[in-house]
């Protein structure tokens, strides 16, 4: 049956919900390796055996929303809140391009004050400028006007990433408080995609009362979006928070098994939507210590090194046990490389490493 499906896939058929459910439950270890090959086969074909470096600014731990799940929402008190300058975001940017990684993320909690979007646009065009176009600049910023998208994007952004984090309504309702809106969500998305971004999404896997068809719909979803990148993990506790402070820290059994399930989640998105990028989230790195390179043979071709100062890093815990907190950049650097190299890949250094499916979409257009 998931050898039927895999082939059919193969074929380049499109796959139901229900094909796809099905590939999400695998547990058979003979079935599940036949679906991780299948998705690496798709991605050495697609997209190749490469993997980009983004690195990773977290510049703010401020954050107006109030997200049931994550460690850095507002009402979190535990939280010790910083704010880098302009020239320490300026300089973590400027280590990465040194550092010849083709592009940088700059993400932060969300704030939507003209203090803050005015840095934002005035840090992207130094970037920008001081590196002549030649750094790929991400923004992970939350949601925004169009105004403030187009500013950035003027600026020197060419890339938004912005999860939804669930399609399913009544999943997102519970997540979040009410006046989190999913719709605006997705008008946001929409937002991004008319002021020319190349738009990532994603949703987090192994949420409390998530089901496989839940899982399945969000596949279909990022395929009937046409996103460019995909960017999702595994929900891990945080034990600062209302969801977190109702689980238990994982065990190692369920710490196995969140990671199966975020690796099944790649490689299914892999084989469904063939050209696009997808990160390795740090998130697998916090259940095992392989995680990411797991993600990589899975289909995964990102990997976002953080090159965020490390005073900052322990303050910047969406999830518990977040890896590299007392890692230096230089140190993510030379660990990942061997890492990477270790299974047998190149690291795409000095290469924005736009998602084919991105530059098949704009020359269709
Ligand atoms: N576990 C895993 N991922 C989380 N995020 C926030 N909180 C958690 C958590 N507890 C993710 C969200 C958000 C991204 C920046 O981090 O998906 O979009
Ligand atoms: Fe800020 Fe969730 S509370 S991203």
């Amino acid at each position: 049956m998931v050898l039927d499906i895999l082939e059919k896939a193969r074929m380049g058929d499109e796959l139901s919900v229900e094909e796809i459910e099905a590939l999400l439950s695998v547990s058979d270890e003979t079935e599940l390796k036949a679906l991780f090959d299948c998705a690496y086969a798709v991605k050495e074909a697609h997209v190749g055996k490469v993997a980009y470096f983004r690195g990773l600014i977290e510049c703010s731990n401020i954050c107006m929303k109030d997200c049931y799940y994550c460690g850095i929402r507002k009402s979190n008190k535990n939280v010790e809140r910083f704010l880098m300058d302009e020239e320490e975001i300026f300089r973590e940017a400027v280590w990465a391009y040194e550092a010849e990684y083709g592009s940088v993320v700059i993400q932060s909690g969300e704030r939507q004050d003209a203090a803050y979007v005015d840095m934002i646009e005035r840090v992207v065009k130094r970037i920008h400028d001081a590196t002549n176009g030649e750094i790929g600049i991400t923004l992970s910023l939350g949601e925004q006007t169009e105004e403030v998208y187009r500013r950035w994007r003027e600026a020197g952004a060419t890339r938004y990433l912005l999860r939804i984090e669930t399609t399913n309504p009544e999943l997102y309702a519970k997540l979040h408080p009410k006046d989190h809106s999913m719709e605006e969500r997705l008008e946001c998305l929409q937002r991004l995609r008319r002021t020319g971004y190349q738009v990532g999404t994603g949703v987090m896997m192994g949420l409390p009362g998530q089901t496989m068809r839940d899982l399945a719909n969000d596949i279909l979803f990022l395929k009937a979006m046409d996103v460019d990148m995909v960017g999702m993990g595994p929900y891990i506790p945080h034990s600062d928070t209302p969801m977190g402070e109702e689980i238990p820290p994982y065990s190692d059994a369920q710490k196995t098994s969140a990671l199966k399930l975020g690796l099944k989640m790649i490689a299914v998105t892999r084989i469904v939507l063939k050209d696009v990028n997808i990160a390795a989230a740090t998130a697998l790195q916090a259940l095992e210590y392989t995680g990411r390179e797991q993600g990589l043979k899975c289909g995964a071709n990102v990997i976002m090194p953080n090159v965020t100062e490390t005073d900052f890093r322990p303050k910047y815990q969406l999830y518990d046990n977040k890896p590299c907190t007392d890692e230096n950049s230089s140190m993510c650097r030379g660990c990942l490389s061997g890492r990477i190299t270790g299974i047998g890949e190149t690291i795409g250094f000095n290469k924005k490493g736009d998602a084919p499916h991105y530059r098949k979409r704009v020359s269709a257009d």
